[in-house]
């Protein structure tokens, strides 16, 4: 056999100068242009991890395991949630914009991804560079909560009572980055107060704690914060969206309690690392949006206070401008705040 029986037909004819080393290389590349584009079909042949950036349990967890579950259905195999703590989100990140780009390790993570860039000075991804796009799933409003026995009972006497005792009151968040921190900081420039932070690892511990009258208030998610409320074991000062919600029709809104222009409302977006191939996003993408067609994951959220966002914004370029968006809201907002995280 000749070494030239080795090169792929065309190969040869079309680089007459090449040496064998660079044929040899371009018919390995020839070689495995069709094994690539096969392994996108095949895609997904393992079971697939979804990061989650905050403690099992939490709000982030409770979506992502919601939407785990239906897309392991649609896509064949399981996708299994993995919960990686620490730094308002940005371990989570971080790590996933390292992973392989191969659509078996993605990121499920909120407003966090737009804030990280104002909060951290040094972070070591770009949210809009690093990522591959797969969609937005549910917006989550906030609800403003105190321990149980806070003896306030309405959001004008909360603020009264903190501004009042502002060395004894603190609020608790689920880490620097987190929207619990977000919404507390907005809600302390607010009331132009400076109020003691306890920062723990994602809602589920920051609320065992208000929850066991360790801290004094917290405001998160109606993910979370909503079987709680119902239960009457914390008090509830107001949610943080524009309008009322009809999982709460009753609670004022922090606006109608008096803080103009407030609003926090947490948005979800599912990412791959930069580089995943497009045949892979269009599947993940696709079993995203069957499982926010599911009934059962439908239910399940609605229950719990969350819209799941119109088709448009369920697709990549849905999540990409979004945040785009979000970076260029948030970023100034924090800056002024003087707000620092690292
Ligand atoms: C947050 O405050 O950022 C989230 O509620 C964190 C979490 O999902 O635990």
């Amino acid at each position: 056999m000749t070494s030239s029986r080795l090169v792929p037909a065309g190969v040869a004819r079309n680089w007459p100068g090449m040496t064998w080393a660079a044929l040899g290389m371009a018919a390995a590349i020839a070689i495995a242009a069709p094994v690539r584009g096969h392994a996108a079909d095949a895609f997904p042949s393992k079971p697939i991890v979804m990061v989650v950036p905050f403690a099992a349990g939490g709000p982030t967890d409770v979506v992502a395991r919601s939407v785990a579950a239906a897309m392991s259905k649609s896509l064949g195999q399981s996708v299994v949630v993995e919960n990686r703590l620490g730094a308002g989100g940005t371990v989570s990140a971080s790590y996933v914009a390292k992973a392989a780009p191969d659509g078996y390790t993605i990121l499920i993570h909120h407003n966090g991804m737009a804030t990280a860039p104002a909060l951290y000075s040094k972070l070591s991804y770009k949210p809009l560079t690093d990522f591959a796009f797969v969609g937005q799933v549910a917006d989550v409003p906030m609800t403003l909560l105190g321990r149980h026995d806070l003896p306030p009972n309405s959001l004008p006497e909360l603020v009264t009572y903190i501004q009042k005792n502002q060395s004894k009151v603190n609020l608790a968040n689920a880490g620097l980055g987190a929207v619990s921190q977000l919404c507390g900081m907005l809600f302390q420039k607010a009331i132009g107060v400076d109020l003691q932070a306890i920062p723990y690892q994602g809602t589920a511990p920051a609320m065992t704690a208000l929850l066991g009258g360790q801290v004094d208030v917290l405001c998160d998610q109606t993910t979370q914060t909503l079987p709680h409320i119902k239960a009457d074991k914390v008090k509830l000062y107001g949610v943080t969206t524009v309008d009322r919600i009809q999982a709460l029709p009753n609670a004022p809104t922090l606006r109608e309690g008096g803080l103009k222009g407030f609003e926090v409302k947490v948005w979800h977006g599912v990412y791959a690392p930069k580089g995943t191939p497009p045949a892979v996003i269009d599947k993940l993408n696709g079993a995203l949006r069957a499982a926010l067609k599911d009934p059962a994951v439908a239910a399940r959220l609605q229950e719990l206070g969350a819209v799941i966002v119109p088709e448009d914004k369920q697709t990549p370029e849905g999540l990409r401008t979004w945040l785009a968006a979000e970076i260029d809201k948030w970023s100034p907002i924090i800056k002024a705040a003087g707000v620092k995280a690292d």
